[in-house]
């Protein structure tokens, strides 16, 4: 036996395929056990669930500073509308910078930085507090509000999460768009979330080039007249233009007077709206999920307290995009509640080499790294070499999140990075819950490819579709039974849509949207979207989004797209379009539709492949039937087709 950390444990029964795979146990080794914060998931986990009320209320008390107490904790009455701490006054930035600054953490770094180039910025509690406060009082002067939405649209840069932070300390609302996407992605949440700020970088460097987002910041806002002042970071020198009493450099905001760092932290309800970040759904435009300061800053805290064990002097890695909601909760606020330090990185995993972030590991003595499959999948390819060449025994612990992880992967990963050392924390969760929800905690036996058993207080199970749970082992709809702290509170501008999304199909549970199995020893295996959701790369996508963008060509009179398995992405999007009249298929017009949604919607919604067609299989009511073209492209059975039109 190597004197691993974390066991292979072979006892299980050895059989074929997916079997098999469901009885592949590590355990623990008791060193692993000893470090973490919980050493007994069973004991809690039973407290939790007889009172699931309770140990939330405990968690707010143990791990939150609050300027009021809150009269009920969990507040039912007009569900789906859940309130949690109601009552209470908080305010999130209190607890991500402002108690830090009384302590020994003053001077700590909470956030240490690297560009692409290879240029380093870092960050003191006391440091980030000046820069927030100052960015805050330059919102305030260009008359942002309490509730006020400002879109925030750039690079992986400090300024990002310091104008993040800075929103909410007045408690303005903030919107951050993925700085991969394009034009139309962004003007439609200029124009849904009615953002009067933006808050952007003449451009942002990624692989050894430069993404131009002023331009097509300016673009959107073109469309979206809404926008009265642009607020733009100086990142690369790139030469943008400014538009006279609209754009701002940041630089020289920042220098005025008005930038003055003693700037009141707004005392909030526990209720009052933190962020809106938007996602795809099932149908139509995306939609913005509405988080608040009171429970989200208890839920986030909490799992990563508990789940990735961090202690005061680790330094903790997150590498996800700041713009999606593994950023926020896991850069941004859970990092700096439990006042560690958050690192945060620029540029593409390989630039200029693949070893890129095992190096940056070395350099920076990461303890905890916290990743997705695609990522994964992408450096393993590049063989273990690169790895190897670094020291990455700083490590202890690891993370998966954003799509299933297949066992190859998680064996790779395992062996590669956290040298069978270092258990990896497969972690489902979504943009709507804002914090893990099935995930494992150290002291957890794992199974490659499963997130184990769901955090504590919560209740999943796997109903068929007329809302009965399934036998184990038997595939259905997850979802979840009980409210949680952190749980979005509703769609923005559309609650309609959050009860009939969310609430509606299985009355009294939440629908997540995703199938999944339960096996004989509890635990959740993913298997992915039942919606019209395709999550490429992990980025979760909307087909209706990326078909609006295709028939906004003007060769386009209708569109399909589908999600197909890929090696790297996990899936991809393949498009199905039929033209209008006057044009002729060719392979230069698909190249040329392709490009076309990359500059709408980003370079991640570009389909793998644009194949022209005659015809969509629909039903009798009109509505394009993907499953019908899914199950055809991959020469599968086409299932029940009764409703297809003829
Ligand atoms: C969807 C949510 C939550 C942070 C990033 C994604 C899929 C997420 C896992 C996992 C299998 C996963 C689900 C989910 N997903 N984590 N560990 N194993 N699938 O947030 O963009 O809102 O996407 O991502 O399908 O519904 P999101």
């Amino acid at each position: 036996m190597p004197t691993a950390d974390v066991v292979p444990d072979s006892s299980g029964t050895p059989a074929s395929g997916v079997e098999s795979q469901h009885d592949e146990w590590y355990k623990p080794s008791a060193g692993v056990i000893e470090r973490a914060y919980i050493k007994d998931w069973e004991a809690l986990a039973r407290t939790a669930d007889a009172d699931f009320v309770g140990f939330w209320e405990e968690r707010a008390k143990e791990l939150i500073d609050w300027h009021e107490p809150w009269t009920t904790v969990l507040d039912d009455t007009d569900k789906p509308f859940f309130k949690w701490f109601v009552g209470a006054k908080t305010n999130i930035v209190y607890n991500a910078i402002d108690r830090h600054l009384k302590t020994h953490r003053r001077n700590k770094l909470a956030l240490i930085w690297e560009g692409e180039s290879g240029e380093q910025r870092s960050f003191s509690y006391h440091a980030l507090n000046r820069e927030v406060s100052k960015f805050a009082s330059v919102l305030k002067a260009l008359g942002v509000k309490k509730g006020d939405r400002v879109t925030i649209y750039m690079g992986r840069i400090p300024e990002l999460p310091i104008a993040m932070l800075a929103c909410a300390k007045i408690g303005a609302v903030h919107s951050v768009v993925y700085g991969g996407f394009s034009t139309e992605a962004l003007h439609d949440r200029i124009e849904d979330s009615q953002s009067r700020i933006v808050v952007t970088c003449d451009g942002a460097f990624l692989n050894g080039k430069v993404v131009e987002l002023k331009r097509i910041a300016d673009e959107a806002i073109r469309r979206a007249p809404i926008v009265e002042h642009v607020v733009v970071v100086k990142r690369t020198g790139l030469e943008v233009p400014m538009e006279e009493g609209r754009d701002m450099w940041w630089h020289e905001l920042m220098s005025l007077p008005i930038a003055d760092w003693r700037c009141a932290t707004e005392i909030l309800d526990a209720e009052d709206p933190l962020y809106m970040l938007y996602t795809s759904g099932t149908t139509g435009k995306p939609k913005a999920i509405v988080h608040t300061h009171g429970g989200y800053q208890v839920g986030v805290a909490t799992t990563l307290k508990y789940v990735f064990d961090l202690k005061d002097d680790d330094r903790w890695w997150c590498a996800a995009d700041p713009g999606w909601v593994t950023g926020h909760s896991y850069i941004v606020y859970g990092p700096l509640i439990l006042g560690a330090t958050s690192f945060m990185y620029e540029g593409a995993p390989t630039y200029p080499y693949p070893d890129r972030w095992w190096a940056m590991v070395e350099r920076y003595g990461i303890n905890v790294l916290y990743t997705a499959p695609t990522a994964i999948r992408g450096l393993m390819r590049f063989g273990e070499a690169w790895p190897n060449r670094r020291d990455l025994s700083s490590l202890r612990l690891l993370g998966s999140v954003g799509e299933p992880i297949n066992p190859e992967a998680w064996r790779w990963y395992f062996k590669n990075i956290g040298k069978e050392r270092c258990p990896i924390m497969d972690t489902w969760w979504q943009t709507e819950t804002g914090m893990l929800m099935i995930t494992p905690l150290p002291c957890v036996n794992l199974k490659p490819g499963s997130g184990t058993r769901p955090f504590f207080g919560q209740q999943a199970d796997i109903y068929d579709e007329q809302g009965h749970p399934v036998k184990d082992g038997e595939e259905g709809f997850l979802v979840l039974k009980r409210p949680w702290p952190a749980m979005l509170r509703t769609i923005y501008g559309d609650p309609d849509r959050y009860v009939e999304q969310y609430w509606s199909k299985f009355p009294g549970v939440y629908l997540t949207g995703d199938s999944a199995k339960r096996d004989k020893d509890g635990y959740y295996w993913i298997i992915g979207r039942v919606d019209d959701v395709i999550k490429v790369s992990g980025y979760r996508l909307g087909t209706a989004e990326v078909e609006s963008a295709l028939v906004s060509h003007p060769a386009v009179a209708e569109a399909a797209v589908i999600g197909l398995p890929h090696e790297l992405k996990g899936q991809a999007i393949h498009a199905f379009v039929l033209l209008r009249h006057d044009y002729t298929a060719s392979p230069e017009l698909a190249e040329e539709l392709r490009q076309h949604v990359g500059s709408e919607m980003g370079p991640i919604a570009k389909p793998e492949d644009v194949k022209f067609v005659d015809q969509l299989p629909k039903t009798r009511s009109g509505k394009i039937m993907r499953r019908v073209l899914k199950a055809r492209a991959q020469g599968l059975p086409e299932g029940d087709i009764s409703t297809l039109e003829e």
